[in-house]
């Protein structure tokens, strides 16, 4: 594991954390390609890719985080994988309306997708639909939860 230069023993805990994990994320991904691709089952070939997806981005967001970590502690001059969050840009008051907008619309989503759960409930134990609207719903809830990081912090900065 490569280790960090001018790092304080926190830093390099997580450092070591971060990359480790990113090779069991790298582990697993392999798994689910294969599964993906070469399962007899085309519904778990299917259910499987769509993990792999998830698991790509597992994938580069630790790598995010630990390249991050090093440009922080390394004082590097070049943008981080992932930005500061500094003031949210040079209109705030902008990103802070957007950002109510969508959140709006995030949340009708969350309850059409509620409703269309019930209506596919029927066919819970025959299908995959529901279970695909239901994840859909985890992802609204996902989406939410930036929306609302973002308007807690561009209300701050509009201030
Ligand atoms: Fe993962
Ligand atoms: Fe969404």
């Amino acid at each position: 594991m490569s280790k960090l230069a001018g790092a304080s023993t926190w830093e390099e805990s997580l450092y070591e954390h971060l990359t480790s994990h990113e090779l069991t994320e790298g582990a697993m991904l392999v798994e689910y390609r294969d599964a993906a691709t070469t399962s007899s089952s085309s519904a778990f070939r299917y259910l499987s890719a769509l993990i792999m997806e998830d698991e790509i981005r597992h994938h580069k967001v630790f790598r995010d985080l630990a390249s991050a970590l090093k440009n922080d502690v390394e004082l590097d001059p070049e943008a981080p994988a992932i930005p500061h969050m500094g003031t949210w840009g040079d209109d705030a008051a902008a990103v802070l309306t957007l950002t109510e907008a969508l959140l709006e619309r995030e949340r009708e989503d969350a309850k059409e997708l509620k409703e269309l759960t019930s209506e596919l409930k029927s066919l819970k134990d025959e299908s995959l639909w529901p279970l695909l609207v239901r994840l859909m719903e985890m992802d609204t809830a996902k989406h939410i939860e930036i929306l609302k990081f973002v308007r807690r912090h561009a209300r701050r900065a509009v201030k």
